[in-house]
């Protein structure tokens, strides 16, 4: 069975074809960088963008799977969460496709999409499982039963741990988006050299909170810019691998201590700031110690993708849960508020 996937929730447009729910036949991603002057995504833009560049992105998916769209079984597209102007041209775009092929539609949640790039390769998790879900828009911990059975158990009071990653990146004057520079950075520095605030919040707390800790970085880096001719006695990779290193631990620690609550023992890892090479080491590390299985998608399909989106559809497909043609995006979608049809 062969479905297009279509993720335009935020500033990637993606469309990929993937085949039997596994085989990833084709994967076009299309990172605007429209964004990078402003330090931050901008909706409008987004959505702009995303009317010029997804038919090409589309065209260009089925040109790489060597097939047309008679080929496919199923077109699936991401419902939210997102920014609704960006998931309004992917749902619209969906839908006619759909309608005229007389294909059916599968909404998909992107945050259980982010999950099912685990799947892809030889070695898949097994249900049930706790993930940890850390993009630029999410920061939390899931409980996940079974393929459309999650249980949100922890999220960020307040900043997303990627965009502590991309604010810190700003003020330290390396643009945005900012988690693979923060990353590239640290690898240069001492992520001793300062002692940045880890917000474990109470002792039994599965939430997360960054908000604290960008503010003690940004004003660390006010006072450093300002002396920096005249005392280079901490370098900027100091800054970014001190910064990296407080986020990765909050992150680490939540994320055991969930496990150890739940006695689950295979946790896995998704979303962008997945590609952050310290997270990965220093979480092997920990599992290791604590003989925890742990999953991690590669570092292409961690970032939003199509591939995820035509994974997840898969499933929604095999479950026979189709969208209806009169189907509104949702910009706020739980994870654990995944329904079968429209409203
Ligand atoms: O999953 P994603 O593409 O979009 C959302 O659904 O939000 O994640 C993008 C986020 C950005 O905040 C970006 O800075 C972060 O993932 N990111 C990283 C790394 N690569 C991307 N954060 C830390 N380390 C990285 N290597
Ligand atoms: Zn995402």
């Amino acid at each position: 069975m062969m479905i297009l996937g279509i993720e335009t929730s935020c500033d990637e447009t993606s469309a990929a074809v993937v085949e039997s729910g596994r085989k990833i036949v084709s994967n076009v991603i299309l990172s605007q960088m429209e964004h990078e002057t402003y330090g931050g995504v901008v909706p409008e833009i987004a959505s702009r963008a995303h009317v010029q560049n997804l038919a090409p992105v589309v065209e260009s998916a089925l040109e790489e799977a060597g097939i047309g769209i008679d080929r496919l079984h199923g077109i699936a597209v991401t419902r939210g969460p997102g920014l609704p102007g960006s998931l309004i041209v992917g749902l619209s775009f969906a839908k006619v496709m759909a309608g005229i092929k007389g294909l059916p539609l599968m909404a998909v949640n992107h945050l259980e999409a982010h999950l099912t790039a685990n799947f892809i390769g030889d070695t898949p998790p097994q249900y049930p499982f706790l993930a940890l879900l850390v993009s630029g828009g999410h920061t939390c911990l899931i409980h996940s039963r079974f393929q459309g059975d999650h249980r949100l158990i922890g999220t960020t009071l307040d900043d997303a741990a990627g965009e502590a990653f991309d604010k810190i990146s700003v003020f330290l004057g390396l643009g945005y988006p900012g988690g693979a520079v923060i990353e590239k950075q640290a690898e240069c520095g001492s992520k001793d050299k300062l002692d940045f605030p880890r917000a474990y919040l109470s002792k039994d707390s599965l939430d997360f909170s960054f908000s604290g800790l960008k503010t003690a970085v940004s004003l660390f880096v006010k006072k450093w810019q300002s002396r920096h001719d005249v005392n280079n006695e901490v370098k900027l990779a100091d800054i970014a691998a001190s910064f990296q290193e407080a986020a990765v631990d909050v992150l680490i620690h939540k994320l055991m201590l969930a496990r150890k609550k739940m006695e689950i023992p295979a946790v896995v890892v998704a979303g962008g700031v997945a590609c952050n090479n310290r997270l990965r080491a220093k979480l092997l590390e920990m599992a290791s110690a604590e003989s925890a299985q742990v999953f991690f998608p590669r570092p292409e399909y961690c970032t939003d993708n199509g591939a995820m989106i035509a994974m997840a559809g898969y499933h929604r497909l095999l479950r026979g849960e189709h969208a209806d043609l009169s189907m509104d995006v949702r910009s706020k979608y739980p994870i654990q508020d995944i329904l079968p049809t429209g409203s």
